[in-house]
């Protein structure tokens, strides 16, 4: 029997609530499908380790996470007693430079029987995959504050587009459309205003596109782009976009399906020389944590692109198809308009599987 080792990382906030969820559906699965589980529980990458500790992880984390096939992660970030960009980058944001998950694969998709809060939209309408990349771009630590406390203070932070890091995610995009039946690609752009980096990044999308004549390519500037997730969702197939720009298109695109609480995400290491990264596009939810009411679906979602990613395609299809019948017409939590507990929603995905 095949055994998939598994790093479970729940973090904070709600990634504790929703991650016995996804370990509860995807233990299922893998006994329906005939393989097993074995799940490492971690619990640093997380506020609570870091105010015991003074970091948020211990020395050997790389050593320990590059032996497991994947990563399992909640979400991580307490803001009042650590700040964010100290628990991110002493975490997630390490763990996708240094294990080059330079793809985060992100769906958007309208499910039946999801009020939808754009007029006039049914499911099917909404179906599209953002491909952000996500080890370069306007996340950096590159800069700094000159002349600091004083009237005269200046602060410089520096964007890197590199042409290795960029050919790759646009080819990953390419390849994405171009098996897809539309073969559309959006490519989010801001080369009016940002005057080097971007035309530079449209003139990769020209000089990468070459290869992939079959693959209709589409650059929209970001504000636009913005504006038309919400007025014309039905026309995106794949967009692909800078880490940052795919950041806030990732937070949009499953808002305009009705909840960010559904929507997963695959960061990935294609070539396999690093264990990838699976977890919910949302964060912690301080506002709603505590209560049981978080929706686990982002997480079990998460949870099957991964089975997906190591080759338990059945399992995967089989949680999918859970998830959509108890959208269609199972228990929802109040992000979806009910009053269903993460517990409830979990099993009641479990039960189908
Ligand atoms: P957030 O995603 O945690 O929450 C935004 C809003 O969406 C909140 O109102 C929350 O209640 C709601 N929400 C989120 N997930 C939900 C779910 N599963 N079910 C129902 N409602 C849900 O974003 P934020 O408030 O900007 O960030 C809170 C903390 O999480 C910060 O520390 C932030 O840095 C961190 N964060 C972490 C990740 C990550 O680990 N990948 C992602 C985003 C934010
Ligand atoms: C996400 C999150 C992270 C990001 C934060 C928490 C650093 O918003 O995964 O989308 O910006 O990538
Ligand atoms: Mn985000």
């Amino acid at each position: 029997k095949k055994t998939l080792k598994i790093a479970s990382i729940p973090g904070d906030g709600i990634g504790k609530e929703v991650m016995p969820e996804g370990h509860r559906v995807l233990e299922k699965a893998a006994s329906r499908f005939g393989f097993d589980l074995q799940f490492t529980d971690i619990e640093w990458a997380s506020c609570d380790y870091y105010q015991k500790h003074g970091d948020m992880m211990p020395a050997d984390w790389k050593a320990q996470l590059q032996s497991q096939d994947a990563i399992y992660f909640g979400a991580v970030g307490w803001p009042d007693t650590v700040p964010d960009h100290v628990s991110l980058w002493g975490s997630l944001l390490k763990f996708r430079r240094e294990f080059d998950q330079y793809i985060n694969l992100r769906p958007a998709r309208l499910f039946e029987g999801v009020p939808c809060p754009l007029a006039g939209r049914k499911a099917g309408d909404i179906d599209f995959y953002i491909v952000r990349e996500n080890t370069e771009g306007e996340y950096t630590n590159l800069g700094g504050v000159m002349y600091p406390g004083t009237e005269r203070e200046i602060v410089i932070q520096e964007s890197v587009f590199s042409r290795f890091g960029t050919d790759r995610v646009l080819k990953y995009a390419f390849e994405l459309a171009k098996s897809r039946e539309r073969k559309h690609l959006t490519v989010a752009t801001k080369s009016n205003g940002i005057a080097i980096s971007m035309p530079w990044w449209d003139s990769r999308a020209d000089a990468v596109g070459q290869d992939y004549p079959q693959v209709k390519i589409d650059k929209q500037h970001i504000d636009i782009l913005t504006a038309r997730f919400v007025l014309q969702p039905q026309r995106f197939d794949v967009v692909v976009a800078s880490n940052l720009f795919g950041d806030i298109l990732s937070d949009l695109g499953p808002a305009c399906t009705g909840t960010i609480g559904l929507a997963p995400s695959a960061n990935l290491n294609p070539e396999r020389k690093f264990p990838s990264l699976f977890e919910p596009v949302h964060g912690s939810a301080p506002d709603i944590y505590g209560k049981g009411i978080a929706n686990p679906i982002a997480m079990i979602w998460s949870g099957a692109l991964m089975l997906d990613f190591l080759g338990q395609k059945e399992a995967h299809d089989a949680i999918l198809n859970a998830i959509e019948q108890v959208l269609k017409d199972g228990p929802r939590t109040g992000d979806l308009g009910g009053k269903a507990t993460t517990v409830e929603l979990g099993k009641a995905i479990a039960g189908l599987i």
